[in-house]
């Protein structure tokens, strides 16, 4: 395994976001394991990591981690915790036996939480694993309203942007934000960040329920790392050449963008 030493002093595996295939994240967003093993089947290897989700994580627990490694690909295992920091560090550690790249946290689970999740990853990759906190900040099905009705007086930006700096500064270094978030986080976290986008749609695909939406190139240009895909290829006829299209625009994203 390639060891990469990062700005706060931790070593960390090569990046997986090397190549256009490498920055496609696919959403299992499906309810069963065999409907699960189907799409996959039916992808052929054209996405370059899979994110599990709730729905599949708690009906079938770490079988459903164990899609990825089926498909020889990274897991993304996005349960954005929050609990009281011993319960989030024990469950990171849990994480990392089952294999996983990344695992997502609530940012708003506090200092204390997030610190407790970065330490616990970085013990389980000083082993040899190879799991990296993800801070998820304010959802995006939140709007100011119900950050006021939650207390919070400032608007969702201003919030993303408090809650990204308080992750960083208790050590983590990748982040879910809508392709719109990305390219003011990229500038205040700069290059050492990673940043990760849902909320996107190819050219021509269903909108669906999402509301500020990318293409893949879009979210390359704001700064993104890496988009999660899910229902543009779940859905499509042909999932395997939906994700062909994308990987090509993300890689002429990439030769534009550096
Ligand atoms: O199907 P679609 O491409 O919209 O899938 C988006 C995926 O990204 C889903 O798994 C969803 O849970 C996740 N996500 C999101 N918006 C966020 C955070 C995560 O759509 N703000």
């Amino acid at each position: 395994m390639l060891l990469g030493l990062s700005p706060d002093g931790a070593s960390r595996p090569a990046s997986p976001f090397a190549s256009g295939r490498g920055r496609l994240i696919f959403a299992l967003d499906v309810p069963t394991l065999q409907e699960a093993r189907t799409v996959l089947g039916s992808l052929r290897g054209e996405v370059g990591m899979l994110k599990v989700g709730l729905e599949l994580f708690v009906g079938y627990g770490p079988e459903a981690a164990v899609l990825a490694k089926e498909h020889g690909l990274p897991l993304f295992l996005d349960l954005k915790l929050h609990d009281i920091p011993e319960t989030v560090g024990r469950a990171v550690g849990r994480a990392a036996m089952l294999g996983a790249r990344y695992l997502t946290v609530h940012a708003c689970g506090g200092r204390a939480m997030l610190r407790q999740a970065v330490a616990r990853a970085a013990e389980a990759r000083a082993v040899g694993g190879q799991l990296e906190v993800v801070a998820v900040t304010v959802l995006t099905s939140l709007d100011g309203d119900d950050l006021v009705e939650q207390g919070i007086a400032r608007e969702p930006a201003a919030q993303v942007t408090a809650l990204s700096a308080l992750a960083w500064d208790e050590g983590v270094r990748a982040f879910v934000c809508s392709p719109h978030e990305a390219s003011a986080l990229r500038v205040r976290l700069g290059p050492a960040a990673i940043l990760i986008t849902p909320g996107i749609r190819p050219t021509g695909a269903t909108i669906g329920d999402q509301k500020r939406v990318s293409t893949p190139a879009g979210a390359l240009r704001a700064g993104a790392d890496a988009i999660v895909v899910g229902r543009p290829i779940r859905d499509a006829k042909d999932p395997a050449e939906m994700a062909r299209r994308i990987v090509a625009e993300l890689d002429a994203a990439s030769e534009v963008t550096g």
